[in-house]
C-alpha cells in the first residue's frame, strides 16, 4: 500500500530528538526553529515529559469517557491556574480542527444561530466547520462550501457590526496573531471592539489559540495582551509538546448538558499525562519568561539584517519578512546549515517557532547562516 501523496516531503527522516535538536538517520543533527509546525513547547523528549507519559501508558493508557478520569480534573485545575483563565469549563479533544470544530458548534447551540465571522488569512483547520472558516478555497470541498462563512478584514469593525446586526451570527473567530496567514496581528481597539460587539449581538467570540496558546507569545495566550475575554479558547499543537491533544475553555454563561459535545479518544489518560508534564514543565523552567526575554534578543538581531522588511510576531511566533520569496533560502537553510524553519502563506515570510526552551546562541547560529545565505 502506498502512502496518499498529499505532503511535498523534504529527503529527511528524523529518528531521535532532544530539547532544541532533531537528528536523523545519519545522525546529523539540526536546529528546529520549526517545532514540528509549533507544536514542540518544552523542548523534544523533555524527560519529566518522557517519564509522565512512560509511567502513565504502564498503568493505564486509555479508557471512555463514560468514567471518572481524575487526570481530566487536575489539568483543567492546572491549566487554570497556569493560563489566568478564572472559571471557565475544559472540553478536551484531540486537535486544533477539533478543537474549533467544538468551539463553532457550541456557539451554534449556544446561540440557535449558524453563520460564522473569520478574517481574511485566517486557517482553523481542516474539518467542516473549521475549514470553512479558512481562508483558502484550495481545501474547501464542496461539502464545505455549504457552511455560511463571511471573511472580513482585520480591524473592520463598521463591516462586523453591519454582519452582526442582521443577527444571525453564531460566532466570530479569530487568531490574535494569524499564523499560516503571515503573522498579522491587529489592534487591541480592534480586538475590544469585537468583544463589545459580540456581547451586544448575542454572538460567541472565538479564539483560535492553537497556535499561540500555551507560552508560545511570553503570554499563556496571545489575547491576554489585549485585555478581553473571549467566549471560548480553542487550544492544541503546543498543550501535548507532540502528543496529540486539543481542547476548548468555555466562559460560565455557556452552560453544558449531557451528549452536547462528546469523544472517544479525547481527554485520554495518556494525553493528559502528556499535558499535566507540558504545564508542569512551563511553570518550572519559567518557559514564557523565557519566551520573551530570547524574542528580544531575536529582534535585536533581526534589526541587524539588510533586505529585510519586516520582523513579524511576539515570543517564539515570529516570522522575517523579506522582499522576495524566501523557500530557496529555507530549503539551504536545511541542507546547508542544518537549521529547520517554516513557511506561510506568504511566500516571502520566513516563519520561525522553535521549542520555548531555546537559547540566544541558537538564535546566533540562525542569524550567522540567514547573513551567510543572503550575501
Ligand atoms: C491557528 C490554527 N488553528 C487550527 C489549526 C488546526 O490544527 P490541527 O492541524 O491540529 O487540526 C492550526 C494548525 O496549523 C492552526 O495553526
Amino acid at each position: 500500500m502506498s502512502l496518499f501523496n498529499v505532503y511535498p516531503l523534504f529527503d529527511i527522516t528524523p529518528v531521535k530528538a532532544k530539547d532544541v535538536y532533531v537528528f536523523d538517520d545519519k545522525n546529523t543533527q539540526y536546529l528546529d526553529l520549526y517545532g514540528g509546525h509549533a507544536v514542540i513547547s518544552i523542548g523534544h523528549s523533555h524527560p519529566k515529559y518522557v517519564k509522565n507519559i512512560s509511567e502513565q501508558v504502564a498503568k493505564l493508557g486509555f479508557y471512555s469517557n463514560s468514567i471518572q478520569n481524575p487526570l481530566q480534573v487536575e489539568l483543567a485545575n492546572k491549566l487554570e491556574e497556569i493560563s489566568g483563565c478564572k472559571n471557565y469549563d475544559l472540553f478536551l479533544c484531540n486537535s486544533g480542527a477539533e478543537a474549533n470544530e467544538n468551539a463553532l458548534k457550541l456557539a451554534s447551540f449556544h446561540t440557535n444561530k449558524k453563520k460564522i465571522i473569520a478574517f481574511k488569512n485566517s486557517f482553523h483547520g481542516r474539518t467542516s466547520a473549521a475549514v470553512a472558516a479558512t481562508d483558502n478555497p484550495k481545501i474547501i470541498a464542496p461539502l464545505n462550501a455549504q457552511q455560511e462563512v463571511e471573511f472580513l478584514a482585520l480591524g473592520d469593525l463598521e463591516h462586523l457590526e453591519n454582519s452582526l446586526a442582521k443577527n444571525d451570527i453564531c460566532a466570530v473567530i479569530i487568531e490574535f496573531i494569524q499564523g499560516i496567514g503571515g503573522l498579522d496581528e491587529s489592534t487591541s481597539a480592534f480586538y475590544k471592539g469585537i468583544e463589545t460587539l459580540c456581547k451586544k449581538y448575542n454572538t460567541c467570540f472565538i479564539a483560535d489559540e492553537v497556535q499561540s496558546g500555551f507560552g508560545r507569545t511570553g503570554d499563556f495566550f496571545a489575547f491576554q495582551k489585549h485585555n478581553v475575554q473571549p467566549d471560548i479558547i480553542s487550544i492544541a499543537k503546543g498543550m501535548g509538546n507532540g502528543f496529540p491533544i486539543g481542547g476548548i475553555l468555555i466562559h460560565p454563561s455557556i452552560k453544558a448538558s449531557f451528549g452536547l459535545l462528546g469523544t472517544t479518544f479525547g481527554g485520554n489518560h495518556l494525553a493528559c499525562a502528556a499535558s499535566l508534564a507540558v504545564l508542569d514543565v512551563i511553570e518550572e523552567e519559567k518557559l514564557m519568561e523565557n519566551s520573551t526575554e530570547v524574542s528580544k534578543h531575536f529582534f535585536k538581531k533581526a534589526s541587524e539584517i539588510p533586505n529585510l522588511k519586516a520582523i513579524k510576531g511576539r515570543g517564539l511566533m515570529l516570522g522575517l519578512e523579506f522582499d522576495f520569496p524566501i523557500a530557496e533560502i529555507r530549503k539551504n537553510l536545511i541542507f546547508n546549515h542544518k537549521i529547520f524553519t517554516g513557511s506561510a502563506k506568504n511566500p516571502n515570510l520566513l516563519r520561525i517557532l522553535p521549542p520555548l526552551t531555546i537559547k540566544k546562541e541558537h538564535f546566533d547560529t540562525f542569524f550567522d547562516a540567514l547573513k551567510s545565505e543572503l550575501s
